[in-house]
């Protein structure tokens, strides 16, 4: 469908390579219980990942298959916005085969298949989150064209499946990938001096985001299945931000 899909040359990952999976994992291994969400933490475990030795991808589609109809492509680096959302239409998620370097241990600029597997999976288990993912992206692929929808689309994208956090008796847990997968993020996250709003698609349309640094702000949800709500009328709200400015209501 595009050139970015390899398939995955295991026998190409060095010891190095298996080392930081290694690390990474067991890393996570320490942040995990009481501190992100039961969601997260349930996917988690049906993934059964082997904390020592990079994930084989082919492998873990067929589970991934068997355990929630979802089936894994390799790709290397970033897709096409429009094959993105496509796969993800047709329960296909990209996985990047390159692994961070070890300086990149704290943060890597580009998603490797630490993040994607990690941060990633476990949520396509959860059947609410993955009635938002499919209908979101299914929106998404209508706007494709159009830059400055694509923009937008995306901050609902960062400010979920990236950089989410849901309230579980009143705590703040993070379900988002690009959180649970940084350990500055996660540190970042319990700091009370960073806002957490309200979920709001409005808000977040109108809130810029910078990938790179640690976040300003997020967004809190109540129930995935709130989150899914949250789609309703979302294409006119969209549509609203995509008037020229002199006609956008005040
Ligand atoms: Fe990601």
């Amino acid at each position: 469908m595009n050139d970015n899909l390899i398939i995955q040359d295991y026998l190409l990952y060095t010891e190095e390579d298996h080392k930081t999976w290694q690390t990474l994992s067991n890393r996570q291994a320490l942040l995990h219980d009481g501190i992100v969400s039961k969601a997260y933490l349930e996917g988690f475990r049906k993934l059964q990942l082997d904390p020592n030795r990079i994930v084989k991808i082919d492998e873990m589609s067929t589970h991934m298959q068997k355990i929630c109809g979802w089936s894994l492509l390799s790709v290397d680096g970033l897709i096409p916005t429009r094959d993105f959302f496509y796969m993800l239409t047709n329960h296909q998620y990209p996985i990047t085969v390159p692994i961070r370097k070890p300086y990149e241990l704290d943060f890597s600029e580009q998603p490797d298949i630490f993040h994607d597997i990690y941060g990633h999976l476990p949520l396509l288990t959860n059947i609410d989150f993955v009635k938002f993912l499919q209908t979101y992206s299914a929106i998404a692929l209508k706007f494709v064209d159009d830059e400055r929808a694509v923009e937008l689309l995306g901050r609902l994208y960062w400010f979920t499946y990236e950089m989410g956090i849901i309230a579980e008796d009143g705590i703040h847990k993070p379900y988002g990938g690009a959180i649970i997968t940084s350990s500055g993020e996660m540190i970042n996250v319990k700091s009370d001096a960073i806002p957490k709003h309200a979920f709001d698609v409005e808000h977040i349309f109108c809130t810029p985001y910078d990938n790179l640094k640690l976040q300003k702000e997020y967004f809190v949800i109540n129930s995935f299945a709130d989150l899914f709500k949250s789609l309703d009328g979302i294409e006119a709200k969209l549509k609203h931000h995509l008037l020229p400015a002199d006609k956008l209501k005040k």
